[in-house]
């Protein structure tokens, strides 16, 4: 049960890394040839809004709850990954608003939607290196089965659509963005 719910995740942080990669390659071309896709930055954007912002921290959260019940070290260490936690949807907002902005037809300076883009994958990108390196190995040495099966029968509930799920829904050209 420890595997498949940390599995759920690793997955999840799969897609996330897959969705960074599409956004960053977006980067170039806006910095190379001055223009980018914006229909997929905003698709990807909208995703990381309806899903990894949605139900992806939460999942962790409850795992954070768990095992911070149980070590106050923990529960100290893990304080700047909730803030992440607190601050990426705003992130991604942010985001999101510039993109749609530039849909709209305002012309923003270059620099400064590049900026926004990679600054946004870059935090996203810090955020899982340190739960991975960090706290999902903490994890694994805290929380006993129950404590692990608990949490993915409440993460089977929040089932992403691009990762595990059945029907993409309106992402299935994210899809072909994930590695199998
Ligand atoms: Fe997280
Ligand atoms: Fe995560």
């Amino acid at each position: 049960m420890t595997a498949s719910a940390l599995r759920r995740l690793n997955a999840e942080h799969a897609v996330i890394s897959a969705m960074m990669t599409a956004l960053e390659a977006e980067t170039v071309a806006l910095e190379r040839e001055g223009s980018f896709d914006l229909d997929l930055a905003r698709l990807i954007l909208r995703y990381m809004a309806e899903y990894p912002d949605r139900f992806h921290h939460p999942k962790e959260e409850m795992l954070f709850d768990a095992a911070a019940a149980k070590n106050g070290d923990f529960a100290a260490r893990i304080g700047g990954v909730r803030q992440q936690h607190d601050a990426l949807p705003g992130l991604t907002a942010r985001v999101k608003e510039t993109l749609d902005a530039i849909e709209m037809g305002e012309s923003l300076p270059r620099p400064q939607v590049l900026q926004t883009l990679k600054a946004y994958v870059a935090q996203q990108r810090a955020h899982i290196v340190v739960e991975e390196n960090e706290v999902f190995p903490a994890l694994v040495g805290l929380l006993d089965e129950d404590e692990w099966a608990v949490a993915e029968n409440r993460a089977a509930a929040m089932e992403d659509p691009l990762a595990g799920g059945t029907d993409p829904g309106p992402y299935k050209r994210l899809q072909g963005l994930i590695l199998p």
